[in-house]
């Protein structure tokens, strides 16, 4: 006697299923019923009314975007474009220390922040109303989002070239406790970064204490990327290890022509420290950095962009030195009178970015800037650039492996409940790719050129991307921290 097929109300033929886990692609047919995967297997054991034929492609878990700066962009283009272009259905908002929320802007605010809004779109007093309007929103795909040290200082801290004043650091607190309760899946910070630098590392443990009783997870932009990066390291590292939270050490990467080739000496610490405190990294898959418009970037590159700018803003997509030729001074007063703005610094060395990215650890994260005139193209290329250049055409890693980082990987390092994986019962979040045709096209001259070669991507059981064109469907969801007496997941 023949087994009960499955009901499923789409199945998907002819692809090969690549499941995220990091098992070898295999020919399988997957059934999708509700907001759920309900079958994988061979195409008899499952009827459905709608049968679309994938013909060759790669039937992938909707890729994880660890490391985003999209908490406005959420709003503002609720597609979210850049990012379901490339196959991702879910990003990770608030990284580097800096947050949407909880913080009232004045009028005025100071870079980082700038990166990621413009001063009226620092709105929420609280967490938990940040959360509610993002769900309101309708974002087409899902969102789960850190709280920022940086954030909470700003909002809290009257002088922020020091560590903040007990009772500063007690409203902090009481910020921080507001947000994990409404769902902040943990604190970010960003101490390189100026309105954070005078934070003494007693006053994040203060905060990621927290973080840890709730079961939650640090992100860390380390104090220096440079030539201080051990003493950063192991200041992060102790920052998680004080607080008992796990942490994630935000785009790996080293800076500077002297450290070229330390990555070697980077990811020997970092997994050295990983065999007694849970510690993972994310990494894009570019040769450049960008962020504000700062002086320790521009001191450690060999060539800077501008991505924006508000004083002059048509020097916006100029080289530093041409903007400073046209204002007639050199290139570090040009930083001071193009500021407050954004940078593209060529600061790394090709062969440490591929030593990163090809750790079995990293996770891939964009850190793509929506706001800038001209972004970094890792905006709209980073998924798309690690597994058409680094895996099909440099051979770095396999493609199965390559997905893993992008979505079973990271769903476990988040705590992301029921994603990451082609298996029954988990989230129908789906990217079916052409792995022959995967290729970014963004670049520093065109940077928001979209990719090519993600053929359909589905978000909780919904149609959301098609031939290169958004549908009509938003189906995302926030993703909040969930604690129940067992465990802390992200729902
Ligand atoms: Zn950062
Ligand atoms: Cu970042």
């Amino acid at each position: 006697m023949r087994a009960a097929r499955t009901q499923a109300d789409t199945l998907f033929v002819d692809g090969e299923v690549v499941d995220g886990a990091g098992g070898a692609a295999r020919a399988a047919a997957v059934g999708v019923r509700g907001d759920r995967i309900v079958y994988v297997g061979d195409r008899d054991g499952c009827t459905a009314a709608n049968v679309i034929s994938v013909s060759g492609a790669a039937i992938c878990p909707g890729f994880i975007d660890v490391h985003t700066h999209d908490d406005q962009l959420l709003f503002d283009d609720p597609t979210v474009t850049p990012k379901l272009s490339q196959g991702v259905t879910t990003v990770i908002v608030g990284n580097c220390g800096v947050s949407l929320a909880p913080l009232i802007s004045n009028g005025n605010i100071p870079g980082p922040l700038t990166e990621i809004g413009k001063p009226d779109d620092f709105r929420f007093a609280h967490f938990g109303a940040f959360l509610d309007a993002l769900d309101a929103g309708r974002p087409a795909i899902n969102a789960a989002c850190f709280v920022g040290h940086t954030t909470l200082r700003v909002a809290h801290v009257k002088d922020l070239s020091g560590p903040a004043t007990p009772s500063e650091l007690a409203a902090m607190r009481e910020a921080c406790r507001e947000a994990l309760a409404s769902g902040a899946i943990g604190v970010s910070s960003g101490l390189f970064y100026p309105p954070a630098q005078g934070a003494p590392p007693s006053e994040v443990i203060a905060l990621v204490e927290l973080v840890g009783a709730a079961g939650g997870i640090y992100a860390a932009h380390i104090r220096d990327e440079s030539d201080h990066i051990i003493d950063a390291l192991n200041e992060a590292i102790d920052i998680a290890t004080a607080g008992q939270v796990p942490l994630i050490i935000s785009h790996h990467k080293l800076a500077g022509a002297a450290n070229f080739g330390r990555s070697k000496e980077t990811l020997a610490h970092i997994a050295c420290a990983a065999t007694h405190h849970p510690i993972g990294f994310d990494v894009y898959p570019y040769a450049a950095s960008s962020t504000m418009l700062n002086k320790a970037s521009w001191r450690a590159a060999v060539r800077t962009l501008v991505t924006w700018s508000a004083p002059h803003p048509q020097m916006a997509g100029l080289d530093l030195s041409e903007a400073a030729a046209r204002l007639g001074v050199c290139e570090e007063a040009a930083l001071d009178r193009l500021s407050p703005g954004g940078g593209v610094y060529f600061m790394m060395d090709e062969r440490d970015v591929r030593a990163i990215l090809a750790s079995p650890a990293a996770m891939i994260g964009s850190d793509g800037v929506p706001g800038s005139f001209r972004p970094h193209p890792r905006l709209w290329g980073t998924f798309p650039r690690v597994l058409g250049h680094y895996v099909r055409d440099v051979g770095l890693f396999s493609f199965e492996e390559a997905v893993r980082r992008m979505t079973a990987l990271p769903a476990a390092q988040f705590h992301l409940a029921d994603r990451g994986v082609i298996v029954p019962g988990a989230f129908a979040d789906l990217t079916i790719v052409d792995r022959e045709i995967i290729t970014d096209r963004a670049t520093f001259e065109h940077p928001t050129l979209p990719s090519v070669g993600v053929k359909q991507v589905w978000v909780n059981g919904e149609l959301v991307w098609m031939d290169g064109h958004p549908t009509a469907s938003r189906p995302g969801r926030v993703l909040r921290r969930r604690r129940t007496a067992a465990s802390s997941s992200i729902h």
